[in-house]
This record gives C-alpha cells, structure tokens and sequence, in this order.
C-alpha cells in the first residue's frame, strides 16, 4: 500500500513529541496501520534553538508553504498555536485537499465551525484529539464510545496549569506566581498563561465538548468565565475546614430544554473522584442517561502525552486513507451539528449552593444583619465559620448556603456590601455538593 505522508508545522514542545513518536515508533506505528508512515517535512520559524529531539536538515523548512504546497504531504499537523496564522494554514490546507490535525484549542474555539464547514465542503477531515485533555481520549469518547447516551452533566478539570497552581497553592502553600512559573517550566501552560489562569483555555475546551456532547455548532460566547488569578489562599484554608477543595472546574448540565455552560472556581467535597485530581493531571467526571457516570482521567498537558493525541489522530487518518473512506465519524460526532444550537442557561437563573467569605467588623449584631439580608434574598445558611478576635480589623465570616438562585446571592451580595460594619468586597463561590442538596429536603 502507498506510504501514508505528514508534514508538521510547528516544531515546539507538542511539535517535538509528535516527532519523536513519529520517527521512534515508525515501525510500529506503520505495523498497525499496514502501511508506512511517513514524516516528510517539519516547518519552524526558528531551526536553530535546542530541542529534545533531532531531525535531518533536508526535512526542516522554515516556511510553511513548503508543506502546504507539497503535493506527496497527505496530512497536515498544525502545532504553531495562535489564532489567525494557525487559521489561515488550517483553511489553505483545507482548500489543498489536505486533512488536517491540531491540537489548537483556541483556534477550533473561535473558527470551528468555519473549518469544520470548509472541510466538509472539500471532503477533508480536521482532527482534534489533543484540543481537550492532551493525552485522555475524551474526543474519541464522545464521538463514538458514548453515541448511545444523552449526555446529562459534564465536569471538568480541563487546565493542567490551573490545576497545578491549586494543588500547590493548596498543599505546599507556594504562592500563585512560583507555581505558575513552575507550569511555564514544565510546559504545560499556554504561550499567554493568562489564557490558563483566567478559565480561558478552558472555555475552549468546553465549548469543544459540549458540541460533541449536544451535537451542537461551537459557541464560545455562551459560557460564563471567571479564572483564579484572584484566588486568596485564605479561601483554599476555608474550603478544607468545610471539607472541600476548590478547583478550576469546566461544567455543562442539560435540563432537557436549557444547558448551563460556564467555567469557574468551584467547592467540590473532599472525597469526590474530581477532588483527588491534583497537580497537572485532567479528568472529566460525566454522566451518560445508559451508561451512568463515567471517569476519564490523565494527563491533560505536557509533550508526549499530547504528542500521544496528535499521533493517534494522524494514524487514524491515515487509515481511512489507505482504506479509502473519509469522514465516517462527524468531526462533532453528529451530522446535523453545524445546523444546530442548543438554549444556554443564563447564570442569573442558575440554582446552586454559595460560598461566600465577608470581611466584616467584630461588633454584636453583624451576623444577625448578613443573615437578615440573605434570608431576605431567599438564601438559607447550611453552616457558618467566623475567626475570632485575634486578627486585627475586620474578620472573616464565610457561609455555605443552601440552594439559592445566582440572581438572588448577587443581589444579597450588594446589600450585605453597602452595610458600614462591612468591608467589600464580599468572596462568592459557587459549590457542586449532592449532599448539601440531599441535607435541604
Ligand atoms: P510552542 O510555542 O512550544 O510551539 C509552537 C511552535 O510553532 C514554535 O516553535 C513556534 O516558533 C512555531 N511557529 C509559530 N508560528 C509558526 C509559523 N508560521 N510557521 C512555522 N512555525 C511556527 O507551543 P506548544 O507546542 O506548547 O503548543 C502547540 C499547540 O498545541 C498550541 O495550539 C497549544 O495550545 C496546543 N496544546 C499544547 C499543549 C501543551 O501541553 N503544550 C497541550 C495541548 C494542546 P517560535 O517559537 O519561533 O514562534
Ligand atoms: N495550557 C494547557 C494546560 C495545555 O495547562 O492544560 C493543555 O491544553
């Protein structure tokens, strides 16, 4: 059978592995496909810089072009990042009749649903295994193993930087900068780490799976975003004293008429599977209505693991080329996806239980005021910790409320801030705990 041929543009951290996989595990990879397959050029704007992996001269380019226009090249990798660049060399590839792999969260984010259209237009395939959770195979899930099932809800710790941040914020009291530069470091993080750090990255990737899950258009507009930038580590100490960990949680739930869509800083107890999700490491916690729930769990960043992704991809592709078929699978596992829209929940009217920390005068009589104005917004107290006298000022009142509607504890919120015996801002968090439901009826 023909050799299957791949040009890669964009020789980084994830360009490096998918090399290395490529070139080391040739044998093998070409024993499962049946045929070779063949790395025929790696394009990078700079060829000089060290890497940990190391190429012929003949197969490095500096242009892209040099791939795109290359008619043996059957599929194009694209690992240069960045949105407009990354756009205009996915669509020429496309308009080539080239398929295409990226691993480009942010690109498929903002363009999907152009690059999806353009290549179904074209009969070419765009693969996007490594978009979400590098190494775990959540596209695949989706887009085949979990076909049978309406997906009900969704949980994600999709931002291994973020994640990392926590853990070590939250076990080795390091601060948010050492741990950040420490996820630089290893690279994991984004070119921009605000991207990982402000739920960015991890909009992207949600909007990814909810199309997959609802068979819907990408719509990233639609989810509500808020990052740990801002995180203070005294809401990390709280959390554990209420038997939580706070994680950078990814969240979509299907009523049957509306799905919530957002991103934020999230109170999980100690003891759900998500919880002991520490360091880089990426899981995705879900429910299927045959199936149940369902745990995907590993490294969501890094080289190789992402590397693993692309490569699975580029095989993939390789295989319907040699078997001569294309586009069996829908890119978003559902035909009709790119004509359909799901209603998404406005967060105004979600119902969910609230942590919230007040930084408020030692005086009699506060308490009774800050749970007047909650009572009043509906908002019931399922516990209360208030720190004593031995910090100067105001002291910190943190709460657990019990189902309440984000309307309602917005507007209890600016009441309880306008009090004089109170120093705004209040903290609010939003917590994911069936128990605390379960303790309300
Ligand atoms: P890197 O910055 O390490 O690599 C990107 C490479 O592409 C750089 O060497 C860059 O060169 C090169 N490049 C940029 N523009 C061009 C161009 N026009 N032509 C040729 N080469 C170009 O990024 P990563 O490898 O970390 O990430 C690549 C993609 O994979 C991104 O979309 C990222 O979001 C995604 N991803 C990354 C993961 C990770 O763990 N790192 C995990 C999952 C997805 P130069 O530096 O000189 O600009
Ligand atoms: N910056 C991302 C992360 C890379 O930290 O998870 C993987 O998409």
């Amino acid at each position: 059978m023909k050799p299957v041929q791949v040009g890669l543009i964009g020789f980084g951290t994830v360009g490096s592995g998918v090399v290395r996989l490529l070139t080391e595990q040739r044998e093998l990879l070409s024993q499962r496909l049946g045929s070779d397959l063949v790395l025929k050029k790696v394009a990078d704007l700079d060829l000089d810089r060290p890497r940990p992996v190391t190429l012929e001269p003949e197969r490095l380019t500096t242009r892209a072009d040099d791939i795109l226009g290359d008619p043996d090249i059957d599929i194009v990798v694209e690992l240069m990042g960045g949105l407009d660049e990354a756009r205009q060399v996915v669509l020429a590839a496309i308009s080539r009749g080239k398929h295409v792999v990226t691993a480009n969260k942010a690109l498929l984010a903002h363009h999907g649903n152009e690059l999806l259209a353009a290549a179904q237009e074209q009969g070419v395939e765009v693969a996007f295994e490594a978009a979400v959770c590098g190494g775990i195979p959540i596209i695949l899930a989706l887009r085949q193993g979990l076909a049978a099932n309406r997906i009900q809800e969704l949980f994600g710790i999709l931002n291994g930087t973020a994640n990392y941040i926590l853990t070590q914020m939250s076990e080795r009291n390091t601060t948010f900068a050492q741990a950040l530069a420490e996820a630089q470091e290893a690279g994991y993080a984004e070119a921009d780490p605000t991207l990982d750090v402000e739920g960015i990255d991890t909009a992207h990737k949600l909007a990814i799976l909810m199309s997959l899950a609802y068979g819907a258009r990408l719509d990233l507009d639609s989810i509500a975003v808020e990052g740990i930038s801002r995180l203070d580590p005294l809401d990390l100490q709280f959390a554990r004293e209420f038997g939580y960990s706070l994680k950078l949680l990814a969240i979509t739930r299907d009523d049957g008429y509306r799905v919530e869509a957002r991103v934020h800083p999230t109170l999980i107890p100690r003891d759900h599977m998500l919880a002991n999700v520490t360091g880089a490491m990426n899981a995705v916690y879900l429910t299927g209505d045959a199936v149940g729930p369902i745990l995907l769990y590993g490294q969501g960043a890094g080289m190789m693991p992402t590397a693993s992704a692309v490569v699975s991809d580029i095989l993939d592709l390789a295989r319907n080329l040699s078997l001569g078929v294309k586009r069996r699978v829908p890119p978003l596992g559902c035909e009709a996806a790119l004509n359909s829209t799901r209603l998404i929940k406005p967060l105004n009217d979600l119902v969910t239980n609230y942590y919230f920390r007040f930084a408020a005068l030692d005086r009699p009589g506060v308490l009774s005021q800050v749970s007047g104005i909650l009572g009043k917004n509906g908002i019931s107290i399922a516990a209360v910790i208030q720190k004593g006298r031995e910090v100067k000022g105001a002291v910190p009142i943190v709460m657990i409320t019990h189902e309440a509607r984000e309307a309602d504890a917005r507007q209890a919120m600016r009441e309880i801030d306008e009090l004089p015996v109170i120093s705004p801002p209040t903290i609010f968090y939003r917590i994911e705990d069936p128990h605390l439901h379960a303790a309300q009826i």
